[in-house]
């Protein structure tokens, strides 16, 4: 549907479109015909619960079971469902299930690598939510489990499969934008929750929570309710602003410029201004990376409420998204006579330079420097959830055993940036990629 330029004008000329949601549904409605995938979900916390939401709207496809280590998850796993289903705080149960096709996983990140290679060997396809790890050599692991038992896996950044993005990529492959050396990245958060200092639920204690598995892997410490339900926070758990939200940056930016690959080089600054309660990342993170195309500059600020943006600046146009709309804009790329360093000229000469100048160039008008294009302008219809679009990509892998937007390898290329971002915030030095290596130097 396109709205009349003159309803809602950008600058001189603009043309604004709210897009139309994907045929992505239609196609999953029409290959689900009577045939249910059975899945279940391992995590059900926030994300955990927001995923089966999502899937409620996903035609062809059951939930038969919800795993958690805080039973008050499990409750609110099977609310979200509207019916009561298996549960258990064992995810190995689930796996065991010969019913079940494929599962969810939306545990704390630490604990992506072991659900997902011990569901890979049970043979269940993936939706692993991002970032796909929690180090760098979780990821290389996760890749392995998946290729090796031939898994379909789709790893979490949703916004990829966002109509908001597509059109975003099909404006950059268009070459509208002209050559993109510069990228800039933020996303930024000013308030308690956007700085994850979330409420602990009343009543929690390590009888409801199954403390010890909850730590699996990570140095044991007594239970402690702020670090279950604060786990982004602590370095045993999360990766910080880089785990969080620069996963998704990275992976638009990838998605967007048809990039697969890790940055060869990342430097950081940043720092811890203000949620001085015992975290362990900075509230502050400002990250350069080197692609071989593109540099970006990334940033995540907990003190500002800048929001989510992506900006892609070429030598023949800008185009920025912000939060749910972007924008193309034009650069003027047409010939113009030198203006300013012939100010300093005589009057005859520069009177000469302008007739000759204008007898090189008849057209266009010389002076005229006009914008040949419009300003265009694409919103996203209202209530438009690009979740429900990815884990419908997923399920229509999982059937059709076509390749999902974000496999294992797109998504470990972009968590692997997020570990280099904070790698080089640690070590207050750049750090390096070694793609042979598989490791980080520096
Ligand atoms: N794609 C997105 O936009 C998005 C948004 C939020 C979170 N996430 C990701 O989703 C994941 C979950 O985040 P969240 O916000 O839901 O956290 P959360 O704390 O609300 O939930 C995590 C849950 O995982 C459970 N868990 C941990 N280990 C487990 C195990 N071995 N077996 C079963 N359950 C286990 C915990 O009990 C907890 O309830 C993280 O990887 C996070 O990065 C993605």
């Amino acid at each position: 549907m396109q709205i009349g330029a003159s309803a809602l004008a950008v600058g001189a000329a603009a043309k604004v479109t709210l897009l139309e949601p994907t045929t992505l549904l239609a196609e999953a409605t029409q290959a689900a015909g009577g045939d249910t995938i059975r899945f279940a979900s391992i995590g059900t916390g926030v994300r955990g619960c927001n995923l089966l939401e999502a899937s409620l709207r996903v035609p062809g496809v059951e939930c038969v079971g919800v795993c958690d280590l805080w039973d008050g998850r499990l409750t609110a796993g099977q609310q979200t469902l509207g019916k009561q289903v298996h549960t258990t705080r064992n995810y190995k149960e689930i796996l065991d299930r010969k019913d079940v096709d494929a599962v969810i996983v939306a545990v704390t990140d630490n604990q992506h690598r072991r659900v997902v290679v011990d569901a890979c060997a049970a043979g269940k396809d993936v939706y692993c939510e991002k970032p796909l790890s929690h180090t760098v050599d979780d990821g290389f692991a996760m890749v392995e489990a998946a290729q090796k038992n031939k898994r379909v896996m789709q790893v979490g950044s949703q916004r990829v499969s966002s109509i908001l993005y597509a059109k975003a990529r099909e404006i950059y492959e268009s070459g509208k934008l002209g050559n993109v050396s510069c990228i800039q990245a933020y996303w930024d958060r000013n308030s308690a929750s956007g700085a994850w200092v979330y409420p602990i639920a009343p009543g929690v204690n390590d009888q409801n929570i199954d403390w010890k598995e909850f730590q699996h892997g990570s140095p044991s410490v007594p239970f402690d309710p702020v670090r279950f339900f604060r786990w982004r926070c602590f370095t045993d758990y999360g990766e910080g602003l880089g785990g969080d939200l620069f996963v998704h940056l990275i992976s638009g930016i990838m998605f967007i410029t048809g990039t697969n690959e890790v940055a060869s080089r990342a430097q950081s600054t940043g720092g811890l201004f203000r949620w001085k309660d015992g975290r362990q990342f900075p509230d502050l993170i400002q990250t350069f990376y080197d692609y071989p195309n593109f540099r970006v500059d990334m940033r995540c600020n907990l003190n500002n409420d800048g929001g989510e943006f992506i900006g892609f600046y070429g030598d023949k146009g800008t185009m920025i998204i912000k939060g749910s709309t972007l924008t193309y804009s034009p650069q003027n790329t047409l010939p113009e006579p030198e203006g300013y360093s012939i100010e300093g000229w005589p009057a005859d000469l520069r009177k000469q330079y302008l007739a000759e100048w204008e007898r090189e160039h008849p057209l266009p008008a010389p002076y005229a420097s006009k914008l040949t294009e419009e300003v265009e302008t694409y919103v996203l219809p209202p209530g438009y959830n690009d979740t429900v679009e990815h884990e419908a990509n997923f399920f229509n892998a999982v059937r059709t055993r076509k390749p999902t937007v974000e496999n294992e390898v797109f998504g470990n290329n972009a968590a692997i940036g997020c570990h280099l971002a904070n790698y080089s915030y640690f070590n207050k030095r750049p750090a390096m990629w070694d793609a042979a290596g598989k490791k980080i130097t520096g």
